[in-house]
Protein backbone atom coordinates (compact mmCIF):
# COMPACT_ATOMS: atom_id res chain seq x y z
CA UNK A 1 0.00 0.00 0.00
CA UNK A 2 2.83 2.59 0.67
CA UNK A 3 3.02 2.81 -3.17
CA UNK A 4 0.11 3.43 -3.65
CA UNK A 5 -1.14 7.29 -4.93
CA UNK A 6 -2.90 8.89 -1.95
CA UNK A 7 -4.90 11.29 -4.23
CA UNK A 8 -6.08 8.46 -6.10
CA UNK A 9 -7.05 6.22 -3.52
CA UNK A 10 -9.16 9.05 -2.03
CA UNK A 11 -10.63 10.13 -4.79
CA UNK A 12 -10.99 7.33 -6.93
CA UNK A 13 -14.67 7.32 -7.18
CA UNK A 14 -14.60 10.63 -9.51
CA UNK A 15 -12.78 9.86 -12.85
CA UNK A 16 -11.28 12.36 -15.48
CA UNK A 17 -14.07 13.77 -17.62
CA UNK A 18 -14.57 12.07 -20.83
CA UNK A 19 -13.58 14.68 -23.81
CA UNK A 20 -17.32 15.43 -25.43
CA UNK A 21 -16.82 13.26 -28.39
CA UNK A 22 -16.37 10.43 -26.34
CA UNK A 23 -19.77 9.02 -24.99
CA UNK A 24 -19.91 6.68 -22.55
CA UNK A 25 -20.64 3.74 -24.00
CA UNK A 26 -23.76 1.81 -22.80
CA UNK A 27 -22.36 -1.49 -22.72
CA UNK A 28 -18.29 -1.52 -22.32
CA UNK A 29 -17.70 -5.33 -23.78
CA UNK A 30 -19.20 -4.66 -26.65
CA UNK A 31 -16.92 -4.04 -29.74
CA UNK A 32 -18.33 -1.43 -32.60
CA UNK A 33 -18.13 -3.48 -35.86
CA UNK A 34 -16.50 -0.83 -37.58
CA UNK A 35 -13.56 -0.32 -35.27
CA UNK A 36 -12.61 -3.78 -35.63
CA UNK A 37 -11.66 -5.80 -38.34
CA UNK A 38 -14.58 -8.54 -39.53
CA UNK A 39 -13.86 -11.58 -38.30
CA UNK A 40 -13.69 -9.73 -34.60
CA UNK A 41 -15.93 -11.08 -31.48
CA UNK A 42 -16.14 -11.68 -28.23
CA UNK A 43 -16.36 -16.21 -27.51
CA UNK A 44 -18.68 -17.27 -24.89
CA UNK A 45 -16.24 -16.54 -22.15
CA UNK A 46 -15.54 -12.73 -23.09
CA UNK A 47 -11.99 -13.07 -25.13
CA UNK A 48 -11.63 -11.31 -27.70
CA UNK A 49 -11.06 -13.79 -31.24
CA UNK A 50 -9.95 -12.74 -34.41
CA UNK A 51 -9.64 -14.75 -37.77
CA UNK A 52 -10.64 -17.79 -35.02
CA UNK A 53 -7.82 -17.04 -32.82
CA UNK A 54 -8.04 -16.05 -29.60
CA UNK A 55 -6.14 -13.21 -28.47
CA UNK A 56 -5.09 -15.10 -25.16
CA UNK A 57 -3.95 -17.73 -27.20
CA UNK A 58 -1.78 -15.86 -29.49
CA UNK A 59 -0.28 -13.74 -26.26
CA UNK A 60 1.19 -16.72 -25.28
CA UNK A 61 2.29 -17.72 -28.16
CA UNK A 62 3.84 -14.54 -29.78
CA UNK A 63 3.67 -12.53 -26.31
CA UNK A 64 2.69 -8.86 -25.99
CA UNK A 65 3.10 -6.26 -27.44
CA UNK A 66 2.55 -7.45 -30.60
CA UNK A 67 0.58 -6.69 -34.41
CA UNK A 68 -2.38 -8.44 -35.46
CA UNK A 69 -3.54 -8.86 -39.01
CA UNK A 70 -6.69 -10.69 -40.26
CA UNK A 71 -5.74 -11.94 -43.31
CA UNK A 72 -9.49 -12.19 -44.73
CA UNK A 73 -10.75 -9.19 -44.08
CA UNK A 74 -7.43 -7.58 -45.59
CA UNK A 75 -8.03 -9.52 -48.61
CA UNK A 76 -11.52 -8.27 -48.38
CA UNK A 77 -10.52 -5.05 -48.18
CA UNK A 78 -8.23 -4.62 -50.91
CA UNK A 79 -10.69 -6.74 -53.22
CA UNK A 80 -13.69 -4.59 -52.34
CA UNK A 81 -11.55 -0.95 -53.07
CA UNK A 82 -10.90 -3.06 -56.14
CA UNK A 83 -14.31 -3.74 -57.48
CA UNK A 84 -15.29 -0.31 -56.17
CA UNK A 85 -12.96 1.66 -58.77
CA UNK A 86 -13.21 -1.28 -61.67
CA UNK A 87 -11.55 0.72 -64.61
CA UNK A 88 -9.33 2.37 -62.28
CA UNK A 89 -6.23 1.21 -60.97
CA UNK A 90 -5.47 0.80 -57.93
CA UNK A 91 -2.16 1.00 -56.12
CA UNK A 92 -1.75 0.26 -52.54
CA UNK A 93 0.25 2.27 -50.70
CA UNK A 94 2.99 0.11 -49.34
CA UNK A 95 4.01 2.90 -46.64
CA UNK A 96 1.37 2.18 -44.62
CA UNK A 97 2.43 -1.41 -44.03
CA UNK A 98 4.54 -3.53 -46.20
CA UNK A 99 6.55 -7.11 -45.76
CA UNK A 100 6.75 -9.85 -48.20
CA UNK A 101 3.35 -12.11 -47.40
CA UNK A 102 1.80 -9.09 -47.48
CA UNK A 103 2.67 -7.84 -51.03
CA UNK A 104 2.11 -11.41 -52.23
CA UNK A 105 -1.75 -10.51 -50.61
CA UNK A 106 -1.82 -7.28 -52.98
CA UNK A 107 -0.74 -8.98 -55.64
CA UNK A 108 -3.12 -12.28 -55.47
CA UNK A 109 -5.80 -9.89 -54.88
CA UNK A 110 -4.95 -7.69 -58.04
CA UNK A 111 -3.83 -4.94 -56.75
CA UNK A 112 -1.09 -2.69 -57.89
CA UNK A 113 1.66 -1.07 -55.68
CA UNK A 114 2.85 1.95 -54.28
CA UNK A 115 6.55 2.13 -52.86
CA UNK A 116 8.14 4.95 -52.10
CA UNK A 117 12.00 3.96 -50.61
CA UNK A 118 14.57 1.59 -51.48
CA UNK A 119 13.51 -0.75 -48.85
CA UNK A 120 10.04 -0.42 -50.01
CA UNK A 121 11.16 -1.84 -53.71
CA UNK A 122 13.26 -4.06 -52.42
CA UNK A 123 10.75 -5.90 -50.34
CA UNK A 124 8.38 -5.71 -53.37
CA UNK A 125 10.73 -7.01 -55.59
CA UNK A 126 12.35 -9.77 -53.21
CA UNK A 127 8.19 -11.32 -52.86
CA UNK A 128 8.23 -11.45 -56.91
CA UNK A 129 6.13 -8.56 -57.49
CA UNK A 130 5.45 -7.45 -60.91
CA UNK A 131 7.80 -4.59 -61.21
CA UNK A 132 5.47 -3.18 -64.32
CA UNK A 133 2.92 -2.80 -61.75
CA UNK A 134 4.35 -0.90 -58.96
CA UNK A 135 4.81 2.82 -58.96
CA UNK A 136 7.71 4.63 -57.54
CA UNK A 137 7.63 7.71 -55.13
CA UNK A 138 9.94 10.28 -52.78
CA UNK A 139 11.28 13.31 -52.78
CA UNK A 140 14.50 12.99 -53.30
CA UNK A 141 14.94 9.42 -54.58
CA UNK A 142 18.67 8.57 -54.65
CA UNK A 143 20.42 7.37 -57.68
CA UNK A 144 20.67 4.03 -56.12
CA UNK A 145 17.02 3.52 -55.88
CA UNK A 146 16.39 5.04 -59.75
CA UNK A 147 18.71 2.99 -60.94
CA UNK A 148 16.80 0.11 -59.88
CA UNK A 149 13.79 1.31 -60.40
CA UNK A 150 14.92 1.83 -63.90
CA UNK A 151 17.30 -1.87 -64.03
CA UNK A 152 13.99 -3.64 -62.91
CA UNK A 153 11.82 -2.08 -65.24
CA UNK A 154 9.24 -0.04 -62.29
CA UNK A 155 6.23 0.87 -64.27
CA UNK A 156 5.99 4.11 -63.64
CA UNK A 157 8.10 6.68 -61.54
CA UNK A 158 5.94 9.34 -59.99
CA UNK A 159 8.88 12.56 -60.03
CA UNK A 160 8.59 15.07 -57.72
CA UNK A 161 11.42 17.69 -58.59
CA UNK A 162 13.36 18.97 -61.19
CA UNK A 163 17.09 17.99 -60.34
CA UNK A 164 14.92 14.46 -60.27
CA UNK A 165 14.54 14.91 -63.96
CA UNK A 166 17.88 15.33 -64.32
CA UNK A 167 18.97 12.38 -62.44
CA UNK A 168 16.81 10.12 -64.35
CA UNK A 169 17.52 11.38 -67.68
CA UNK A 170 21.33 11.11 -67.03
CA UNK A 171 20.35 7.58 -65.55
CA UNK A 172 18.51 5.92 -68.51
CA UNK A 173 21.18 7.68 -71.20
CA UNK A 174 23.72 5.28 -69.12
CA UNK A 175 21.47 2.15 -69.27
CA UNK A 176 20.57 2.70 -72.52
CA UNK A 177 16.84 2.62 -71.29
CA UNK A 178 13.51 4.97 -70.91
CA UNK A 179 11.46 5.68 -68.05
CA UNK A 180 7.22 5.45 -67.71
CA UNK A 181 6.88 8.76 -65.50
CA UNK A 182 4.21 10.81 -63.71
CA UNK A 183 4.91 14.47 -62.29
CA UNK A 184 3.76 15.19 -58.79
CA UNK A 185 1.81 18.02 -58.33
CA UNK A 186 1.34 20.48 -55.41
CA UNK A 187 -2.66 21.31 -55.61
CA UNK A 188 -2.57 23.58 -53.35
CA UNK A 189 -5.48 21.48 -51.02
CA UNK A 190 -4.64 20.03 -48.16
CA UNK A 191 -7.13 17.81 -46.62
CA UNK A 192 -7.57 16.17 -43.48
CA UNK A 193 -10.56 14.14 -41.51
CA UNK A 194 -13.44 16.56 -41.87
CA UNK A 195 -11.51 19.88 -43.20
CA UNK A 196 -9.87 20.42 -46.59
CA UNK A 197 -8.20 23.47 -47.05
CA UNK A 198 -8.31 24.69 -50.65
CA UNK A 199 -6.69 28.35 -50.30
CA UNK A 200 -3.40 26.37 -48.13
CA UNK A 201 -0.07 27.79 -49.52
CA UNK A 202 2.71 25.47 -51.30
CA UNK A 203 4.80 25.65 -48.22
CA UNK A 204 5.85 21.55 -47.99
CA UNK A 205 8.24 19.88 -49.82
CA UNK A 206 6.38 17.37 -52.25
CA UNK A 207 6.06 18.20 -55.70
CA UNK A 208 5.61 20.72 -58.81
CA UNK A 209 3.72 23.52 -57.79
CA UNK A 210 0.81 24.38 -60.00
CA UNK A 211 0.09 27.59 -58.91
CA UNK A 212 4.46 28.75 -59.41
CA UNK A 213 4.24 27.64 -63.08
CA UNK A 214 6.85 24.70 -62.23
CA UNK A 215 4.16 21.99 -62.95
CA UNK A 216 3.19 22.81 -66.79
CA UNK A 217 7.45 23.43 -66.88
CA UNK A 218 8.06 20.25 -65.47
CA UNK A 219 5.58 18.16 -67.84
CA UNK A 220 6.95 20.22 -70.64
CA UNK A 221 10.89 19.24 -69.67
CA UNK A 222 9.77 15.19 -69.49
CA UNK A 223 7.63 15.81 -72.83
CA UNK A 224 10.62 17.23 -74.78
CA UNK A 225 12.81 14.21 -73.27
CA UNK A 226 14.18 11.47 -76.01
CA UNK A 227 14.25 9.35 -72.35
CA UNK A 228 11.12 9.98 -70.62
CA UNK A 229 8.06 8.73 -71.52
CA UNK A 230 5.22 11.63 -69.47
CA UNK A 231 2.21 9.40 -68.41
CA UNK A 232 0.43 12.03 -67.01
CA UNK A 233 -0.22 13.83 -63.54
CA UNK A 234 -0.01 13.02 -59.71
CA UNK A 235 -1.69 14.60 -56.90
CA UNK A 236 -2.07 13.34 -53.14
CA UNK A 237 -3.79 15.58 -51.22
CA UNK A 238 -3.74 14.36 -47.62
CA UNK A 239 -4.66 11.89 -45.12
CA UNK A 240 -7.23 10.65 -43.17
CA UNK A 241 -10.05 12.11 -45.74
CA UNK A 242 -13.30 11.47 -45.44
CA UNK A 243 -15.19 13.36 -48.32
CA UNK A 244 -14.33 13.95 -51.63
CA UNK A 245 -14.63 17.64 -51.92
CA UNK A 246 -10.75 18.50 -51.47
CA UNK A 247 -10.87 15.76 -54.38
CA UNK A 248 -12.90 17.93 -56.13
CA UNK A 249 -10.93 20.88 -56.20
CA UNK A 250 -7.63 18.79 -56.44
CA UNK A 251 -9.30 16.81 -60.10
CA UNK A 252 -9.95 20.28 -61.45
CA UNK A 253 -6.53 22.12 -60.81
CA UNK A 254 -4.98 18.71 -62.31
CA UNK A 255 -7.38 18.88 -65.37
CA UNK A 256 -6.88 22.44 -65.65
CA UNK A 257 -3.00 21.39 -66.61
CA UNK A 258 -4.04 18.49 -69.17
CA UNK A 259 -5.93 21.01 -70.92
CA UNK A 260 -3.28 23.85 -70.83
CA UNK A 261 -0.67 20.74 -71.97
CA UNK A 262 -3.11 19.98 -74.78
CA UNK A 263 -3.11 23.60 -75.77
CA UNK A 264 0.23 23.59 -75.69
CA UNK A 265 1.56 20.58 -77.30
CA UNK A 266 -1.92 19.18 -78.91
CA UNK A 267 -1.81 16.05 -76.88
CA UNK A 268 -3.94 14.75 -74.17
CA UNK A 269 -1.96 13.16 -71.55
CA UNK A 270 -3.10 9.76 -71.17
CA UNK A 271 -3.26 9.26 -67.23
CA UNK A 272 -4.31 11.14 -63.70
CA UNK A 273 -3.41 9.71 -60.46
CA UNK A 274 -5.05 10.92 -57.29
CA UNK A 275 -3.74 9.38 -54.48
CA UNK A 276 -4.68 8.22 -51.08
CA UNK A 277 -5.60 9.25 -47.83
CA UNK A 278 -8.91 7.90 -47.41
CA UNK A 279 -9.89 7.60 -43.88
CA UNK A 280 -10.72 4.61 -41.52
CA UNK A 281 -12.52 4.62 -38.01
CA UNK A 282 -10.08 5.33 -35.54
CA UNK A 283 -12.96 5.98 -32.67
CA UNK A 284 -16.62 5.63 -32.90
CA UNK A 285 -16.47 9.25 -34.09
CA UNK A 286 -15.17 8.94 -37.11
CA UNK A 287 -17.23 7.44 -40.22
CA UNK A 288 -15.48 6.70 -42.93
CA UNK A 289 -17.88 6.09 -46.42
CA UNK A 290 -17.49 2.99 -47.66
CA UNK A 291 -15.31 2.32 -51.34
CA UNK A 292 -18.35 1.87 -53.69
CA UNK A 293 -19.62 5.41 -52.13
CA UNK A 294 -16.22 6.49 -52.75
CA UNK A 295 -15.71 5.51 -55.97
CA UNK A 296 -19.07 7.14 -57.21
CA UNK A 297 -18.18 10.48 -55.63
CA UNK A 298 -14.76 10.55 -57.07
CA UNK A 299 -15.78 8.77 -60.89
CA UNK A 300 -18.62 11.73 -61.20
CA UNK A 301 -15.96 14.73 -60.17
CA UNK A 302 -13.62 12.99 -62.78
CA UNK A 303 -16.38 13.14 -65.85
CA UNK A 304 -18.01 16.44 -64.81
CA UNK A 305 -14.31 18.08 -64.81
CA UNK A 306 -13.16 16.83 -67.53
CA UNK A 307 -16.75 17.47 -69.58
CA UNK A 308 -15.47 20.93 -68.26
CA UNK A 309 -12.28 21.28 -69.73
CA UNK A 310 -13.71 19.21 -73.01
CA UNK A 311 -11.39 16.37 -72.10
CA UNK A 312 -11.69 12.49 -72.78
CA UNK A 313 -11.51 11.25 -69.35
CA UNK A 314 -7.50 10.01 -68.52
CA UNK A 315 -7.24 6.72 -66.98
CA UNK A 316 -7.19 7.10 -63.10
CA UNK A 317 -5.28 5.53 -60.41
CA UNK A 318 -5.65 5.91 -56.80
CA UNK A 319 -3.07 4.79 -53.87
CA UNK A 320 -4.71 3.87 -51.12
CA UNK A 321 -2.83 2.46 -47.79
CA UNK A 322 -4.44 2.95 -44.49
CA UNK A 323 -8.21 2.04 -45.94
CA UNK A 324 -6.86 -1.20 -46.54
CA UNK A 325 -4.81 -2.29 -43.78
CA UNK A 326 -5.72 -0.24 -40.82
CA UNK A 327 -8.76 -1.72 -40.38
CA UNK A 328 -7.38 -5.36 -40.93
CA UNK A 329 -4.87 -4.42 -38.03
CA UNK A 330 -5.14 -4.78 -34.33
CA UNK A 331 -2.23 -4.07 -31.91
CA UNK A 332 -2.07 -6.38 -28.42
CA UNK A 333 -0.56 -5.22 -25.42
CA UNK A 334 -0.16 -6.41 -21.87
CA UNK A 335 -1.36 -4.47 -18.72
CA UNK A 336 1.51 -3.85 -16.17
CA UNK A 337 0.84 -0.94 -14.01
CA UNK A 338 -2.47 0.97 -13.41
CA UNK A 339 -1.97 4.13 -11.78
CA UNK A 340 -4.73 6.77 -10.38
CA UNK A 341 -3.23 10.28 -10.81
CA UNK A 342 -4.76 12.77 -9.12
CA UNK A 343 -5.05 15.16 -11.88
CA UNK A 344 -6.24 18.61 -9.80
CA UNK A 345 -10.16 19.72 -8.53
CA UNK A 346 -10.36 16.26 -6.84
CA UNK A 347 -10.59 14.21 -10.71
CA UNK A 348 -8.39 10.95 -11.03
CA UNK A 349 -7.22 9.82 -14.23
CA UNK A 350 -6.71 6.05 -14.41
CA UNK A 351 -3.09 5.31 -16.05
CA UNK A 352 -2.63 2.01 -17.38
CA UNK A 353 0.46 1.34 -18.89
CA UNK A 354 1.25 -1.21 -20.95
CA UNK A 355 4.16 -2.97 -22.42
CA UNK A 356 4.66 -1.07 -25.97
CA UNK A 357 3.86 2.40 -26.30
CA UNK A 358 5.43 4.95 -28.53
CA UNK A 359 7.92 2.85 -30.36
CA UNK A 360 5.11 0.59 -31.69
CA UNK A 361 3.17 3.38 -32.20
CA UNK A 362 4.00 7.02 -33.29
CA UNK A 363 0.66 8.38 -34.57
CA UNK A 364 -0.77 9.44 -30.85
CA UNK A 365 2.31 11.37 -30.28
CA UNK A 366 3.65 12.63 -33.56
CA UNK A 367 0.10 13.71 -34.48
CA UNK A 368 -1.98 13.41 -31.77
CA UNK A 369 -3.74 10.80 -33.43
CA UNK A 370 -6.84 9.08 -31.58
CA UNK A 371 -7.25 5.63 -30.66
CA UNK A 372 -9.63 3.31 -29.18
CA UNK A 373 -8.72 0.18 -26.73
CA UNK A 374 -10.74 -2.84 -25.31
CA UNK A 375 -10.05 -5.06 -22.58
CA UNK A 376 -8.95 -8.35 -24.60
CA UNK A 377 -8.60 -11.27 -22.13
CA UNK A 378 -12.26 -10.85 -20.68
CA UNK A 379 -15.31 -8.80 -19.94
CA UNK A 380 -15.83 -7.24 -16.97
CA UNK A 381 -19.06 -6.21 -15.06
CA UNK A 382 -17.57 -3.37 -13.52
CA UNK A 383 -18.34 1.20 -14.11
CA UNK A 384 -16.71 2.35 -17.48
CA UNK A 385 -13.95 4.84 -16.54
CA UNK A 386 -12.13 7.66 -18.85
CA UNK A 387 -9.03 5.71 -18.99
CA UNK A 388 -5.90 6.30 -20.68
CA UNK A 389 -3.32 3.96 -22.36
CA UNK A 390 0.24 4.66 -22.49
CA UNK A 391 3.72 3.02 -23.11
CA UNK A 392 6.82 1.88 -21.26
CA UNK A 393 8.70 5.31 -22.90
CA UNK A 394 10.92 7.91 -20.48
CA UNK A 395 8.42 10.58 -22.77
CA UNK A 396 5.06 12.68 -20.88
CA UNK A 397 4.21 11.73 -24.50
CA UNK A 398 4.28 7.96 -24.81
CA UNK A 399 0.40 7.62 -25.06
CA UNK A 400 -1.49 5.36 -26.95
CA UNK A 401 -5.39 6.25 -26.64
CA UNK A 402 -5.28 9.11 -24.98
CA UNK A 403 -8.73 8.80 -23.61
CA UNK A 404 -11.16 5.68 -23.94
CA UNK A 405 -13.93 3.98 -21.44
CA UNK A 406 -12.40 1.16 -19.92
CA UNK A 407 -13.76 -0.94 -17.50
CA UNK A 408 -12.48 0.26 -13.46
CA UNK A 409 -11.06 -3.32 -12.69
CA UNK A 410 -8.67 -3.40 -15.63
CA UNK A 411 -6.03 -5.04 -13.42
CA UNK A 412 -2.04 -6.01 -13.96
CA UNK A 413 -1.97 -9.22 -16.70
CA UNK A 414 -4.73 -7.55 -18.65
CA UNK A 415 -4.74 -8.01 -22.26
CA UNK A 416 -5.31 -4.44 -24.26
CA UNK A 417 -6.73 -4.81 -27.84
CA UNK A 418 -5.91 -1.75 -29.70
CA UNK A 419 -7.97 -1.57 -32.93
CA UNK A 420 -7.62 0.14 -36.39
CA UNK A 421 -3.63 0.14 -35.86
CA UNK A 422 -2.78 -1.97 -39.02
CA UNK A 423 -1.61 1.50 -40.79
CA UNK A 424 1.21 3.24 -39.98
CA UNK A 425 2.03 1.30 -36.97
CA UNK A 426 4.95 -1.04 -37.89
CA UNK A 427 5.59 1.00 -40.99
CA UNK A 428 6.63 4.05 -38.37
CA UNK A 429 7.86 1.94 -35.80
CA UNK A 430 11.31 2.62 -33.78
CA UNK A 431 13.85 1.65 -31.42
CA UNK A 432 13.38 4.03 -28.93
CA UNK A 433 14.66 3.24 -25.60
CA UNK A 434 16.43 0.44 -27.22
CA UNK A 435 13.48 -1.31 -27.55
CA UNK A 436 13.11 -4.23 -29.69
CA UNK A 437 9.89 -3.69 -32.27
CA UNK A 438 7.04 -6.30 -31.75
CA UNK A 439 6.30 -9.15 -34.31
CA UNK A 440 3.39 -9.02 -36.77
CA UNK A 441 1.62 -12.05 -37.32
CA UNK A 442 -1.67 -12.88 -39.88
CA UNK A 443 -4.37 -14.92 -38.39
CA UNK A 444 -6.80 -17.22 -40.74
CA UNK A 445 -9.25 -19.92 -39.98
CA UNK A 446 -7.76 -20.30 -36.49
CA UNK A 447 -3.91 -20.31 -37.63
CA UNK A 448 -1.32 -17.75 -36.50
CA UNK A 449 1.61 -17.61 -38.75
CA UNK A 450 4.75 -14.87 -38.39
CA UNK A 451 5.06 -12.20 -40.95
CA UNK A 452 7.67 -10.02 -39.51
CA UNK A 453 9.39 -12.03 -36.28
CA UNK A 454 9.75 -9.96 -33.33
CA UNK A 455 13.17 -8.18 -32.85
CA UNK A 456 15.41 -9.27 -30.33
CA UNK A 457 17.83 -7.26 -28.25
CA UNK A 458 20.48 -9.24 -29.63
CA UNK A 459 18.82 -8.07 -33.14
CA UNK A 460 20.06 -4.18 -31.46
CA UNK A 461 22.73 -5.10 -30.09
CA UNK A 462 24.65 -6.27 -33.23
CA UNK A 463 24.32 -3.06 -34.66
CA UNK A 464 26.39 -1.52 -32.14
CA UNK A 465 30.28 -1.85 -32.68
CA UNK A 466 31.46 -0.37 -29.30
CA UNK A 467 30.06 -3.66 -27.86
CA UNK A 468 31.06 -5.97 -30.77
CA UNK A 469 34.48 -4.65 -29.74
CA UNK A 470 34.49 -5.18 -26.28
CA UNK A 471 33.26 -8.66 -26.93
CA UNK A 472 36.41 -9.60 -29.07
C1 LIG B 1 1.72 9.83 -52.45
C2 LIG B 1 0.94 9.06 -51.46
N1 LIG B 1 0.09 8.12 -51.90
C3 LIG B 1 -0.64 7.37 -51.04
C4 LIG B 1 -0.52 7.54 -49.67
C5 LIG B 1 -1.34 6.65 -48.78
O1 LIG B 1 -2.16 7.36 -47.92
P1 LIG B 1 -3.22 6.54 -47.04
O2 LIG B 1 -2.51 5.41 -46.40
O3 LIG B 1 -3.71 7.55 -46.05
O4 LIG B 1 -4.28 6.08 -47.99
C6 LIG B 1 0.34 8.51 -49.17
C7 LIG B 1 0.48 8.72 -47.73
O5 LIG B 1 1.14 9.55 -47.20
C8 LIG B 1 1.12 9.28 -50.08
O6 LIG B 1 1.98 10.20 -49.65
Amino acid sequence: MTHMHVAGSIHADVTAPAPVWLTRPEDVNALTPKLWSSTVHRDEDGVISVGGVRLTDLAEQVGTPAYVIDEDDFRARARDWRTAFTGWTVYYAGKSFLCGALARWVDEEGLNLDVCSLGELTVALRAGFDPARIGMHGNNKSETELRLALERGVGRIIVDSSDEIGRLEALCAELGTTANVMIRVTTGVEAHTHEYIATAHEDQKFGFSINGGQALVGMFRCHHSPRLNLLGVHSHIGSQIFDTNGFEVAARRTLKLFSQFREATGIELAELDLGGGFGIAYTKEDDPAPADELARGLRDIVEHECRAFGLAVPAISIEPGRAIVGPAGLALYRVGTVKPVDVGGGVTRRYLSVDGGMSDNIRPALYAAEYSAALASRTSTAEPVVSRVVGVHCEGGDILVRDEFLPADVRIGDLLAVPASGAYSRSMASNYNHTPRPPVVSVRDGKVRTMLRRETLADLLSLDAGLAENEE
